[in-house]
């Protein structure tokens, strides 16, 4: 399967940034002083660089990550877990979605956080490790992320739980507050708010694994963030508050787009870079894995993602369910094996709120 493309463009991010700020066409390019002809060429899809960095400044983007962005220059490497973490990307439309378990690698127990379109691959990742999936966690209830969840409770049997900002019109559903914790074993999972993208949106901050882990649903992308027409600066706020404060080799696991780390994200993503980068040294990203190192590099090769590689030790324990302490997380691992982050490629985008 291809590497997961960088989900948005530079346009995308434009756009987001002009419908959140709720700046009009006619008021931007005032502002910026560029041509409506420019503007528009922009709007389409050509990357006019000192027209982008123009824009940047009047959108509170970074002006030299967006060309960045539009030269296709940064691809996000994250490190590998070993275990206990596995990414799914399912189709939805013309895009993709993205899903994620946790499983504490002794007991055997798994929280599975939202459930994307197809949950095909995911149980058989359950099965092979010999999991007993006790939670399901949803980070925002928009179709795209919840639509497998009948599907998984069938499946599973497990006990589905959301912000209590954004309850799930379920039976038996139950919802958590902010700052609560589920326990699986030695995995501590945080419940992070980062609403704006949605009124509950949550980011699940997954500690005792190899890495610090933050599943954050459509709060944040690689090189992007998920769109809001309403409460844009207040998720931006959000996001910068509660994301951009954890560890910094925290890697993300972001609703749409390739998995990410926070290092990466600080200096690559226009919403949040600082507006001057140093020049770019050949590769970017903070740890080495056999992944392409920019979005043109993806493009161009036709090389699988590699398949999980996942070691076979059944057990169980109790079900996870949230608390007001933290367990203390487990000793990472500095083994490196690869994770799973196949996905089929796409070439164009829908209009949504993501
Ligand atoms: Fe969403």
């Amino acid at each position: 399967m291809p590497l997961i493309p960088i989900e948005d463009n530079f346009n995308d991010v434009i756009a987001k940034a002009q419908r959140g700020y709720g700046i009009s066409d006619a008021e931007l390019v005032a502002r910026a002083e560029v041509s409506p002809e420019d503007f528009a060429a922009v709007k389409a899809g050509t990357p006019l660089l000192p027209v982008l960095r123009r824009l940047a400044r009047h959108l509170k983007l970074s002006p030299d990550a967006l060309v960045v962005l539009a030269k296709k220059e940064a691809y996000p490497r994250a490190p590998i877990f070993p275990r206990g973490f596995a990414m799914f990307n399912t189709p939805d439309d013309d895009i993709t979605v993205n899903n994620y378990l946790v499983w504490d690698p002794k007991t055997r127990e798994a929280a599975v956080v939202d459930t994307g379109t197809d949950i095909t691959d995911l149980l058989d990742v359950v099965k092979s490790q010999q999991l007993r999936v006790v939670a399901i966690l949803i980070t925002h209830s928009h179709s795209d992320h919840i639509a497998a969840l009948p599907a998984l409770i069938a499946a599973t049997g497990a006990q589905v739980w959301s912000h209590e900002r954004e309850p799930l019109d379920l039976p038996g559903a139950r919802t958590f507050a902010d700052n609560a914790y589920f326990h699986l074993g030695n995995i501590a999972i945080k419940t992070l708010p980062t609403p704006g993208h949605s009124p509950g949106q949550t980011t699940f901050y997954v500690q005792g694994l190899s890495w610090p882990l933050a599943l954050c649903g459509d709060s944040l992308f690689s090189a992007s963030v998920g769109g809001s027409p309403t409460r844009f600066a207040e998720q931006i706020k959000n996001t910068r508050a509660r994301i951009f404060s954890l560890p910094k080799d925290t890697v993300i696991g972001p609703g749409h787009g390739p998995l990410t780390t926070l290092a990466h994200e600080r200096q690559y993503n226009p919403f949040f870079a600082p507006d001057r980068l140093p020049p770019l040294a050949g590769k970017a990203g903070p740890a080495p894995a056999a992944t392409p190192a920019t979005q043109a590099e993806v493009d161009a090769t036709a090389a699988p993602a590699r398949a999980v590689d996942l070691p076979k030790r059944p057990r169980a324990g109790k079900a996870g369910r949230p608390d007001s302490k933290a367990t203390p997380p487990a000793k990472p691992s500095k083994s490196a094996k690869p994770g799973r982050d196949g996905a089929r490629a796409f070439k164009s985008r829908r209009n949504r709120s993501a």
